[in-house]
């Protein structure tokens, strides 16, 4: 296997030059943004972009500004020279990895802000009056439910860290995986509400073979409690066999993904049943709708979904 070394830019403006360097030869860009950690299920992103487009640009860049305060932006794991090692791994390498180190202006204190206790600071960023970041992308609706709920300012700091490596990279096409159901619904919305010349690309969820989803934040379940998070997918899996033999009442459906999450001894934050485009509650399986969950195991908040079709 050829081993394809990916060239590092950390820079903002040398991002953009390339790009328009790459565009001006006639080259299409294809955008896989990620926090880094990378598994199976970055690297399907990266082979689904690569159907797309002549070159890839991978992003690794753990936003601040997707973190409350009391989230865990300070335990998000990392490791970029295994990132890339894995990059190189892959059949067709990948053009650029972009690990900026400039994209937001921090402000002298703005990385020890983040350690302030002070409830008006929602992410490092804004603490710093005149230096920090003021300018947010929000997509009303469909931010407000779900993941919004327990995460109130997690939607506009993904929007706006997309919105600006949409500038700077200016891709032809970017891939997000389904596993974030709805960030890649917001990210589609954005992109037609602000007119992105960006064509978003959604791509299926990887799971484990025992069946979890795979997330970078899985590394920290201790072996008891991954196999307790194992009752996510399986209560999905359940729900979707159920909805096949005939079963149509969400609520009733919902209460066995509760059972089944919180007897394996998970604390649900929510599991809601949706339309897969407006991602409103629906009460009856219909064509088109998707089983959300969001559950505790300890202090590692874990995210699945499951597209489910009326029989
Ligand atoms: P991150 O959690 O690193 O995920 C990067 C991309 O990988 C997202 O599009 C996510 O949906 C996808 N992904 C993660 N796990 C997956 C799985 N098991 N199967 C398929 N795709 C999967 O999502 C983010 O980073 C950030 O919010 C980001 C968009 C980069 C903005 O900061």
């Amino acid at each position: 296997m050829s081993i394809k070394e990916p060239k590092i830019i950390r820079n903002k403006q040398e991002m953009r030059n390339w790009s328009r360097s790459m565009r001006s030869q006639g080259k299409t860009i294809g955008f896989v943004p990620t926090m880094g950690y990378l598994h199976q299920g970055h690297l399907s992103l990266i082979t689904e972009s690569q159907k797309h487009t002549q070159l890839t640009v991978v992003s690794i860049y753990v936003n601040p500004g997707q973190f409350a305060v009391n989230e865990d932006l300070s335990t998000y794991p990392s490791d970029l020279l295994g990132d890339i090692e894995k990059l190189k791994s892959l059949p067709n390498g990948v053009d650029v990895v972009f690990n900026p180190q400039n994209l937001y202006h921090y402000g002298e204190f703005g990385v020890m802000r983040r350690n302030f206790k002070d409830e008006k600071i929602v992410s490092c960023l804004e603490g710093e009056v005149g230096f920090g970041h003021e300018t947010w992308v929000r997509v009303e609706n469909l931010e407000k439910g779900m993941c919004g709920m327990s995460r109130p300012v997690f939607f506009r700091g993904v929007a706006s860290v997309v919105a600006k490596l949409f500038n700077i990279v200016e891709p032809d096409v970017a891939v997000f995986g389904k596993k974030d159901y709805q960030q890649w619904k917001i990210i589609q919305r954005m992109v037609r509400d602000l007119d992105f010349d960006v064509k978003v690309i959604g791509s299926e969820l990887m799971r484990d073979e025992d069946g979890l989803a795979m997330s970078s934040r899985n590394v920290h379940l201790s072996p008891q409690q991954r196999k307790q998070a194992l009752s996510i997918s399986r209560s999905l899996f359940e729900a979707k066999s159920a909805a096949k033999k005939g079963e149509t009442i969400c609520s009733e459906l919902r209460r066995s993904v509760i059972e089944c999450i919180e007897f394996a001894g998970g604390k649900i934050d929510y599991v809601e049943i949706v339309d897969q485009e407006s991602l409103e509650a629906v009460e009856e399986i219909k064509n088109g709708v998707v089983v959300c969950i969001a559950a505790w195991f300890g202090k590692v908040r874990l995210i699945d979904n499951m597209e489910i079709d009326a029989s």
